[in-house]
């Protein structure tokens, strides 16, 4: 094929069709935000929405799902400005629950990469786990043969190396140990709670030393003095697919496996898109070209210049991702979500002046985005105008906190001989001002800057990080499972609270979004008047009867068409799949509430209650025509 004609819809769609002639149904995305998460701000992977199947509840669609997820993760921020991380990316998933196990699914990558894709099997290297004795967690020998015998098949050499880090040595099948061959959200085995699922995995780099000079990439960088590996950060081996052999949950004493063996594939789309088109680097491919073509008209800067390519990459990478992310409902603010995307944008417009980008540019980066995105997720061009407001009020916002710190910068280095990391956390902290640019302040007009004054600031930030930690702590000191079963109730509880607003208000209530953690549960619905405090009492009166009443809550399978017949409501109608779960909270012959939901709820209204009575603490306008309402628990 040829790769001209890929873009990221063709690849995409590639895959999702690979997946299905190989018996999978294809599921659609989740939101950036998870809607009944409490313990992660975002969804950064795949597998998030899909540990219940993995322990064997039936998932509506079978065994064999294929999906394609848009991920963030907040922990690869720093990370980004080389060639290949980002903090926004989708993730190519299949996944076997309890169906096929490693043979299927190393076959099902391998075709994929080579057959459908055409690329040179002699450039693609695979790692594999080394086990690990005191886990009584086994070497994956039969991964690595699995490989073998394929790599041999296409007739290229592939042999297997046991001390990875030592060096390619002439191999294409690497043992490394858990802290790059396991997967799990907390990361090696030591790390996990328990109840967490893992596994062994199996990792799939492509050699850019193909394409690009290998000295480039290892020699110039700042791992020259360690030999490569297919691991090493040095850029030149990009990790293209993860097979995650999901079969373990860790217990008190070690790991148990579980009842059934489950795949959770994921595949980054823009970086195999980078690789099919035969680019070094993930922002020259056609993922990211749109966006840097834009920010060097505006620029006028050139970003094959070496020194300049971090800002490149870095506000191309962080106002795609701030685009999503406000599609997907977050605000910028101080903390939670919102925080991330505050940061997002004020690190892309500091940025932006190594690029000498002086005037308001982020809104001409908007409609870059929603090309590439459009077909697939129509909810960014109806949303342009509202991530234009958003994108703009903040730029308008950081300049005026550049202006006002630029002013005290002033006024608090007069007379001192040089700028110290006490001042500078002060300029950061009472006005926002980043502490980069007091440094560079400083710098352009030759003020003495305090020794060290980089691990200080460091210092004077981590105390502040763990002083915030210590007072969250406090806070969520209730115990995780309890956090657990309060959400699960908030989320039930939001099923009756939709079905109270119909109730009181008529049913040209709709739900526009929800937000759910430990202390409340937030509700926005469309409605264009504020409540009157009589419809907010009859509201909580209705909510507390059910949960008194007790009622069943239960859960069915059907074709979207006889849940919708079944008078079920739907949050997203086109977005949910052929078969969907259907929630009936009451009689299910004279329910109170039915909705389309993945769940997870309690069984019966008064395990709400054990929390107390439901109380609305709060309403108000968000936008045109929409509301939000809080509510919490209160005593009984
Ligand atoms: N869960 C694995 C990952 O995020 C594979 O999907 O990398």
């Amino acid at each position: 094929m040829s790769s001209n004609f890929l873009t990221l819809t063709n690849l995409r769609n590639l895959y999702l069709d690979f997946f299905v002639k190989k018996g999978h149904v294809i599921v659609p995305s989740a939101s950036l935000v998870p809607e009944n998460d409490p313990s992660t701000l975002f969804t950064s992977a795949g597998m998030q929405a899909m540990t219940p199947y993995f322990l064997g509840e039936k998932h509506p669609q079978g065994q064999k799902i294929a999906n394609f997820q848009r991920c963030f993760r907040s922990e690869d921020i720093d990370r980004v400005g080389d060639n290949s991380h980002t903090t926004f990316f989708e993730m190519l998933g299949n996944w076997s629950f309890g169906d096929y196990f490693k043979k299927e699914q190393i076959e099902f990558f391998f075709e994929f990469l080579v057959d459908v894709l055409n690329l040179d099997p002699s450039h693609l290297y695979v790692s594999v786990f080394a086990g690990n004795k005191d886990l009584n967690i086994p070497r994956d020998e039969e991964s690595a043969h699995l490989w073998q015998d394929l790599f041999q098949r296409k007739g290229v050499e592939a042999k297997i190396i046991n001390n990875p880090r030592q060096g390619l040595q002439g191999g294409r099948i690497f043992f490394y140990d858990e802290e790059k061959n396991w997967w799990s959200r907390s990361g090696v085995p030591a790390s996990m709670p328990v109840g967490e699922l893992g596994g062994p995995d199996s990792e799939v780099f492509y050699d850019f030393a193909a394409i690009d000079d290998v000295q480039h990439f290892h020699q110039q960088s700042a791992f020259a003095d360690q030999a490569c590996h297919i691991n090493c950060d040095c850029g030149r081996f990009l990790e293209i697919g993860n097979s995650v052999f999901m079969q373990y949950q860790r217990t008190q004493d070690g790991f148990k496996e579980l009842a059934q063996k489950n795949i959770d594939f994921g595949g980054g789309l823009e970086r195999l898109l980078t690789v099919v088109e035969g680019q070094s680097d993930v922002f020259q491919s056609s993922a990211f070209t749109g966006i840097i073509e834009k920010l060097v008209e505006l620029s006028q800067k050139d970003y094959k210049e070496a020194q300049l390519q971090p800002a490149f990459r870095i506000i191309a990478d962080h106002i795609r991702a701030s685009v999503m992310l406000i599609a997907d409902g977050v605000l910028p603010s101080n903390k939670e979500q919102g925080y991330l995307l505050r940061r997002l944008i004020r690190r892309s417009l500091r940025q932006a002046k190594h690029l000498n980008l002086e005037k308001e540019f982020l809104l001409d980066i908007v409609p870059e985005v929603i090309k590439l995105y459009q077909d697939l997720y129509p909810q960014l061009k109806a949303k342009e105008k509202h991530i234009d407001d958003v994108l703009k009020n903040e730029e308008q916002k950081f300049n005026r906190t550049l202006r006002r710190g630029l002013k005290e910068f002033n006024r608090l280095i007069v007379n001192k001989d040089q700028l110290t990391a006490d001042l500078a956390f002060k300029l950061y902290e009472s006005y926002g001002f980043p502490f980069e640019l007091s440094i560079e302040e400083a710098k352009t007009r030759g003020i003495a800057i305090e020794e060290q004054i980089e691990n200080k600031i460091a210092e004077a930030n981590q105390q502040h990080a763990v002083l915030s930690r210590q007072s969250a702590t406090e806070k969520f000191k209730g115990g995780l499972a309890d956090h657990k079963d309060r959400t699960t109730a908030f989320h039930t509880a939001t099923h009756l609270l939709q079905a109270a607003l119909r109730r009181v208000l008529g049913d040209q209530v709709q739900q526009k979004g929800s937000n759910i953690n430990v202390e409340r549960l937030r509700f926005d619905f469309s409605y264009d008047q504020a409540l009157s405090s009589e419809e907010l009492a009859k509201i909580e009166q209705l909510l507390n009867q059910w949960l008194k009443n007790d009622l069943l809550v239960s859960s069915e399978i059907l074709s979207k068409k006889e849940a919708i017949e079944s008078g079920a409501i739907a949050f997203f109608a086109d977005r949910y799949p052929d078969e969907v779960k259907v929630y009936t909270i009451g009689d299910p012959e004279d329910w109170v509430s039915k909705e389309l939901c993945g769940g997870p709820h309690v069984e019966h209204t008064t395990q709400i209650a054990r929390f107390g009575n439901l109380e609305i603490f709060k309403e108000k306008a968000v936008a045109e025509g929409v509301r939000r309402i809080y509510i919490r628990f209160k005593a009984i």
